[in-house]
């Protein structure tokens, strides 16, 4: 089972490459989706070469014109890629020396697929990152806006999944988006690190040709060109990084679906998912199943899975590139189709979340959520916390065997437990009265809740300026 040999390294072969060896170490069938970015990083290095005279005005606009066209080819899906041409660099050289003849293979003067595949993954995880951070930011402006608009909804909050205080439903939805808000700023970190030019490294020495690397970053958008060409070309980094920053985003994402999924049961009934995200069951004909958020906390699974995989991918390995670093593409895809996939559901869910407001309350209230209340209250009248404490439990301990809840004790039954409690002691067993007292920048007190969307709204706006001013 043999086949030609590849023509691009041919030269030192005494025998063709074994087919089945040359499928194994193929990967046009993954990083041909890198078309447009390989494309892009050649129509720089082209426009750089004519610029330091390795190649002439004309040749270089061959060049740039054959790109277009094959560009347009893979587009309208006339491609045909080929195996034997490993990979996306070389079905695409290939296609420009099919169509404009012996310059195209200038083209790779200067240049390695080593420093081209570190460009073209750079590239792409770019605009990817671009795209993830819209989608965050429709997600975050979601959940602020749903915030606002629930900022006086009682519910109980929990430690322990215990009730534990009442909390108001914006407050939650702001503790999410606190999360939101800081996966954001990491992926706009990691963005930075991967706007950094490898080309010009070459192989792994750099070239020697006349080359200026600052002309291709500049035409690439990229921030400088990379310190160290052997580094250069064996980094992968980012793409360990914006992995890391996908599993604690998916891993808050988790946390929000679970939420989810606890909330729409029966049980708590503290929301009604919208229909269109969930489905039914093909036997139980009652069933609506939060299928949305369940898979999105199922899918945090496989994005955690590829972290692992580039991490042990990059360990141990010797300087400069190995072929093992082919394998980082097939993770790094998957983890950014996944994230893409998880937030735009997320972002169109979200908002759409209806509160129950009458069913959170009740819950609140059948939890003994204000006994901290009470606590507070017996501080203020001179009992020491710890005492108050002890007073409050005994209190609840007689609220469990009667039923009832410390507001709907009277005034009398309480005083059995301190002489301290007075009438006015039913303004703070309230729900209301609960989260109106804590009324601080961190708390949940309506008004605080008011303030905090909006400092968030304003924050997330000034992220989206400086974004588009950079
Ligand atoms: N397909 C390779 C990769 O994804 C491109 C670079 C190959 N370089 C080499 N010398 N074989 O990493």
């Amino acid at each position: 089972m043999t086949q030609a040999t590849n023509q691009s390294w041919g030269g030192r072969f005494s025998e063709p490459t074994d087919a089945f060896v040359a499928a194994f170490t193929a990967s046009i069938a993954f990083d041909k989706r890198l078309y447009h970015h390989d494309i892009r990083g050649s129509v720089a290095h082209a426009t750089m070469l004519a610029r330091v005279g390795v190649l002439t005005d004309a040749e270089r606009d061959r060049i740039i014109d054959g790109l277009g066209e094959i560009e347009a080819e893979i587009e309208r899906g006339e491609i045909e890629w080929s195996v034997a041409l490993e990979d996306i660099h070389m079905n695409i050289e290939a296609r420009l020396t099919d169509k404009i003849g012996v310059t195209g293979k200038k083209l790779h003067t200067g240049r390695s697929r080593n420093d081209q595949i570190a460009t073209d993954i750079r590239l792409y995880l770019r605009d990817e990152i671009d795209a993830v951070a819209a989608e965050l930011t429709r997600l975050r402006s979601g959940l602020i806006d749903l915030a606002e608009a629930e900022a006086d909804t009682i519910m109980p909050g929990f430690t322990h999944l215990q009730t534990a205080q009442p909390v108001t439903f914006g407050h939650h939805l702001l503790a999410w988006q606190e999360m939101l808000a800081r996966d954001h700023e990491r992926l706009l970190d990691c963005r930075k690190r991967a706007n950094v030019l490898p080309l010009g490294a070459a192989a792994l020495a750099g070239t020697t040709y006349p080359i200026d690397r600052h002309v291709t970053a500049e035409l690439l958008g990229f921030d400088r060109p990379a310190e160290n060409s052997l580094d250069a070309v064996s980094d992968r980094d980012f793409a360990i990084e914006f992995t890391a920053f996908a599993s604690i985003l998916l891993m808050h994402m988790s946390r929000m679906s679970e939420e989810m999924v606890l909330w729409a049961s029966a049980q708590f009934d503290f929301v009604d998912l919208p229909d269109r995200f969930c489905t039914g069951s093909s036997i139980m004909p009652q069933k609506k199943n939060p299928d949305v958020p369940e898979l999105v906390r199922g899918k945090t699974g496989r994005v955690y899975g590829h972290l692992m995989s580039l991490l042990t991918l990059m360990k141990s390995q010797p300087l400069a590139y190995n072929k093992d670093n082919q394998e980082d593409k097939e993770p790094l895809f998957d983890t950014l189709d996944t994230v893409k996939g998880c937030l735009r559901a997320f972002a169109d869910m979200a908002p759409a979340l209806k509160a129950k407001p009458e069913s959170m309350f009740e819950a609140a209230r059948r939890g003994f959520s204000t006994a901290t209340d009470l606590a507070d209250y017996l501080v203020r009248a001179g009992v020491a916390f710890r005492d108050a404490h002890e007073i409050v439990g005994k209190a609840v301990a007689f609220g469990i065997e009667q039923g009832r809840d410390l507001s709907e004790m009277t005034l009398d039954e309480l005083k059995q437990f301190s002489d301290a409690i007075g009438d006015d002691v039913f303004e703070v067993l309230t729900l209301e009265g609960s989260v109106a007292a804590r009324n601080h920048i961190g708390g949940t007190a309506p008004d605080q809740v008011r303030a905090a969307a909006n400092r968030a709204r304003d924050a997330l706006n000034a992220l989206q300026e400086s974004r588009h001013g950079a």
